[in-house]
């Protein structure tokens, strides 16, 4: 068997209009919206140095270049605050050193597989992640984030992962959908995958949450720019042919997803995270009891 090579290297889809969040999103990249006290963005980032990601690439559009500035060092606000003897500690998690941060432009939006694409020469010859900041993971406390769940399987597998949870029967058509095979503890086997199958067509309930562990051959796949579902180049579609080459697995991970291109699950994001939080929790409970 070859060598199991680390993952180095994020690939951060960041190009989305957010239009599902409008008016919030009609100046500001959804990806900017605040999550109690951070950007939706930094959890994803802060997830991804979390299991030892070392190099960033963001896939942006136009209109996108504050996720950037977000994370270069606020050099006037940081002298700023030095000279006013204030600490800096609450802006740690939102510096990149010097190259850690690359960015590439999705100049058309074709498809998240398009926009994986649009980070290849980047990536080169390396397994890579992507993470969808879309969908919030919170929790997996005392075991680390659910990236890096993932390359702890990763390391025992090797190949390509995709993270999986159930979802109800009636909502298989807002994932890709796994075939299923055999289970081992929190890793299953992928014999198959079908991007947003109507329930009568979803080969299970297993379907991926937007993490994702793959070898740089899916890029030689994109290439061909073949269209799937809702006529878009789906990621899914081109994972599909890596399974028989190479090993893939679905795993699941101890954290609960929430899906922050939506507004309940925006809310509901907020509310979990808040309410974990030492200082606020006990404020929103007792909010919440009283209504
Ligand atoms: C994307 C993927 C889908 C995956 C989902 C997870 O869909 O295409 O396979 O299940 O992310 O959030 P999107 O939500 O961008 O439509």
């Amino acid at each position: 068997m070859t060598a199991i090579r680390p993952v180095r290297k994020a690939v951060f889809p960041v190009a989305g209009l957010g239009t599902r969040l409008l008016p919030a999103t009609k100046t500001m990249p959804k990806e900017m919206l605040t999550v109690v006290d951070r950007p939706l963005i930094q959890y994803a980032v802060d997830e991804a140095r979390d299991a030892g990601i070392e190099q960033l690439i963001f896939v942006t559009g136009r209109g996108k270049s504050s996720l950037v500035d977000y994370f270069d060092l606020g050099f006037e606000l940081e002298a700023t605050m030095e000279k006013a003897g204030k600490s800096r500690a609450a802006l740690d998690g939102s510096r990149t050193t010097p190259g850690e941060l690359i960015s590439v432009r999705q100049q058309q939006p074709l498809g998240l597989g398009h926009a994986v694409w649009c980070a290849r020469h980047v990536v080169g010859d390396e397994p890579f992640a992507v993470i969808l900041p879309d969908d919030l993971m919170v929790g997996g406390l005392g075991v680390g984030g659910a990236l890096r769940q993932m390359v702890e399987a990763y390391n025992q597998v090797g190949g390509n992962i995709v993270c999986a949870a159930e979802v109800p029967a009636d909502k298989t058509a807002s994932y890709g959908i796994v075939d299923p095979g055999e289970t081992r503890g929190n890793l299953t086997e992928v014999r198959g995958m079908v991007e947003k199958p109507r329930p009568g067509d979803a080969p299970s309930r297993l379907a991926i949450i937007g993490r994702y562990i793959l070898q740089p051959a899916v890029m030689d796949i994109l290439d061909a720019k073949e269209t799937g579902a809702g006529g878009e180049i789906q990621l899914t579609d081109a994972m599909a042919r890596l399974i028989g080459r190479q090993p893939f697995h679905a795993v699941k991970v101890d954290a609960v997803r929430h899906d922050c291109g939506d507004k309940a699950g925006f809310v509901l994001a907020n509310l979990a995270i808040a309410m974990d939080n030492p200082e606020l929790g006990p404020i929103i409970e007792e909010y919440l009891a009283s209504r």
